[in-house]
């Protein structure tokens, strides 16, 4: 735990007071105590307003800022200010302008206009965290560092020159010899053979499909080189305040294009923005997914850095949240392990791109429902420290890895259904409507202490990371893998033989051919269930047939197999279906809900002690548990969560 919030979950929001005179500076401070605001994020896009011009700093404003909010017992979650360059840089330094694929060039004016390799961004940035760190490294107010902003949104890849000679060199290092290069990327294929290093390039537009493999490394190479970013700057802040924990906001199940389970290491605390797709009444599913990947990340404790009180302005609707969603929604992350509740941001603004973004201060002001929920979201937050340091229990794992999801991601694959973050991301909901807690796993991660690992979708994976489930498996954990899973190794060469290769032995199962469904066909099988997107020719080998599909070119052959405890299934059922099986598949591996059967829309959390029941359907849900409300004091021999409400039990031991 951070050291600001020792007993308190932390609240509050980015803070740009850049954006206003300094008379609502001083009415912000005395508006966050009455909300119970613990911290807010300071200068996240205040470069231009700290170095007005090159090498010319101008402290005076955050000087004030940082010790007005120190005067109000306000802890400052202080940002470098490096997401975006100003003007002045840009025209300065054009060739640190991203590039996209198709060789345009992105200019400055709106944010985050720089590429990633850029040795001129780098000094430049890190140059400024310095200045930031000499400044305020004994400031009271500091309490943690907030590097960059959400590293990869916007420009996760750039294609220009620069970043060309930093790919060639990330492969040098990776292949050492261009014959080794040449077999990773199966560049025998469309006379793609190298013969110098000088000939590779990123994967530009081209005529035709990008080879496979070096899309994959681009992926890879991008990803490392926007953490290198990231520790360039912390390195220098954690010289200067070893003491100041450092994060970065991380898009954990918003942005799959950076590869969080390496940044997660990098980081003292693991932090992430989420937001929900309005107009979508199983949204919170979504949060849900997110909150319990960054958990996952972290390996525990975790902090929601973004999330809006109401719209956003980057939808094509932008619905406000419903009655009580807010707080519904702050409350499920926290159930689900985050150390509080942030949002962006403090106050609405007056112009800009954002200007139509809720905030925890409505353009309204404080006569509005927004700021009477921010009050007494306030309120519950601090009602609920107790919760701090009791572990979420989640007794089943998912398997989940970037790297297979760039692999799967190229554009000529067997069926363009098959997108493995919607995939994971639907077996998810599954467990979390089974009142099931589940963690996210890389597939080189110690599984152990689960009670069964899921493999929804795992295109891509190693000889290791094969070897580590299946000891896992002979160790008596059960297994359920997923369609198109095992199918390739880690420079998407297919594995020979049969599929799925690196998991035929465990399944005892081998594929022939890949019989990928039509849009909304759908495939029946012998146990009523009903398959979609998929289906692909299957024999036991090994394995006992459980279910085989009942109609259409593969009638007969197997769609539901096990091998013990090492389920297979070759065809992606629908919600209902795959609901009812993961469901028999956890029973039997002695997998429990805290409640059983939830009723629709109701979310469970178990943490050790406490019972999160967060209702997101409009009608009350009764629930068999016996404890007392942190939120309201009240005590419940039988919960009642009444349509829209959140309880909070303290269980009776
Ligand atoms: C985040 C970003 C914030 C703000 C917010 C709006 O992606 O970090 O600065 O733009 O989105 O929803």
């Amino acid at each position: 735990m951070y050291p600001p919030h020792t007993g308190r979950l932390s609240y509050g929001g980015d803070y740009s007071p850049e954006q206003w005179p300094a008379e609502v500076w001083r009415e912000d401070v005395a508006l966050m105590r009455d909300a119970g605001v613990t911290m807010v994020t300071v200068g996240v896009f205040s470069w231009a307003w700290l170095e007005p011009a090159p090498g010319e700093y101008e402290f005076g404003w955050l000087d004030e800022v940082m010790d007005l909010l120190a005067s109000g017992g306000i802890a400052v979650d202080l940002a470098t200010a490096t997401a975006s360059p100003p003007p002045w840089f840009s025209r300065a330094h054009p060739e640190t302008l991203p590039v996209d694929r198709d060789g345009r060039v992105l200019t400055y004016g709106s944010r985050q206009a720089y590429c990633p390799s850029s040795p001129v961004y780098r000094e430049a940035a890190v140059t400024l965290a310095r200045r930031l760190a000499e400044r305020y490294r004994e400031h009271p107010a500091l309490a943690m560092w907030h590097v960059n902003n959400e590293y990869g949104c916007h420009v996760t890849r750039c294609y220009c020159d620069t970043s060309a000679a930093a790919f060639r060199e990330w492969l040098r290092d990776r292949y050492k010899d261009i014959e080794e290069l040449n077999a990773a990327w199966g560049t025998a294929f469309w006379s793609q053979r190298y013969t110098e290093w000088a000939q590779v390039l990123p994967p530009r537009a081209t005529p035709s499909f990008a080879n496979p493999a070096q899309e994959l490394d681009f992926h890879r190479f991008s990803s490392d080189a926007l953490l290198a970013l990231y520790t360039a700057e912390r390195d220098v802040l954690r010289e200067l305040t070893p003491d100041v924990p450092v994060t970065t906001n991380f898009m954990a199940g918003m942005l799959d294009e950076v590869d969080y389970w390496r940044w997660a290491s990098e980081v003292d605390v693991v932090s992430t923005d989420h937001y929900l797709s309005a107009n979508n009444p199983d949204n919170w599913l979504g949060l849900a997914y997110s909150a319990d990947l960054t958990r996952s990340l972290a390996g525990g404790e975790w902090l929601l850095m973004e999330h809006s009180t109401g719209a956003v302005n980057w939808q094509p609707r932008n619905a406000p949240k419903q009655r009580d969603e807010m707080i519904r929604n702050s409350l499920s992350h926290v159930a689900r392990g985050s150390q509080g509740a942030m949002f962006f941001q403090w106050r609405a603004s007056r112009a800009g791109a954002e200007k139509w973004h809720s905030a925890m201060v409505p353009h309204a002001g404080t006569d509005s429902v927004i700021w009477r929920d921010v009050v007494r979201l306030g309120g519950y937050l601090d009602r609920l420290s107790p919760v701090l340091g009791s572990a979420v229990e989640a007794p089943v794992a998912i398997l989940h890895d970037y790297h297979s999801t760039w692999a799967e991601a190229h554009a000529a694959q067997p069926s363009d259904d098959m997108v493995p973050p919607a995939e994971i991301a639907r077996w998810h909901a599954a467990l979390v409507r089974l009142g099931i807690t589940a963690d996210f796993a890389h597939p080189d991660a110690t599984l152990d202490r689960y009670r069964a690992v899921l493999v929804p979708s795992l295109y891509l994976i190693g000889d290791a990371a094969a070897a580590n489930l299946a000891a896992y498996a002979a160790g008596g954990g059960t297994v359920l893998i997923g369609p198109f899973s095992g199918i390739v190794d880690e420079q998407d060469r297919v594995r020979l033989g049969g599929y799925p290769g690196a998991f035929r032995d465990l399944l005892g199962v081998r594929v022939d051919e890949f019989f990928p469904l039509l849009k909304d066909e759908t495939v029946a099988l012998d146990n009523g269930a009903t398959g979609q997107v998929w289906s692909e020719r299957a024999r036991a080998a090994g394995a006992t047939v459980v279910a085989s599909y009942a109609a259409g070119p593969l009638a007969g052959a197997p769609a539901l197999t096990r091998n013990g405890n090492a389920w297979y299934l070759g065809t992606r059922l629908i919600d209902g279906d795959l609901r009812e099986l993961l469901g028999s598949v956890l029973a039997e591996a002695g997998v429990s809900a805290p409640v059983a059967d939830p009723p629709p829309g109701l979310e469970v959390v178990r943490r050790t002690g406490f019972l999160f029941l967060i209702n997101h359907a409009p009608q009350a849900a009764d629930v068999p548990v016996a404890g007392t409300d942190l939120l309201t004091g009240d005590r419940h021999a039988r919960a009642r969560v009444p349509g829209g409400g959140v309880l909070v039990l303290r269980l009776d031991v």
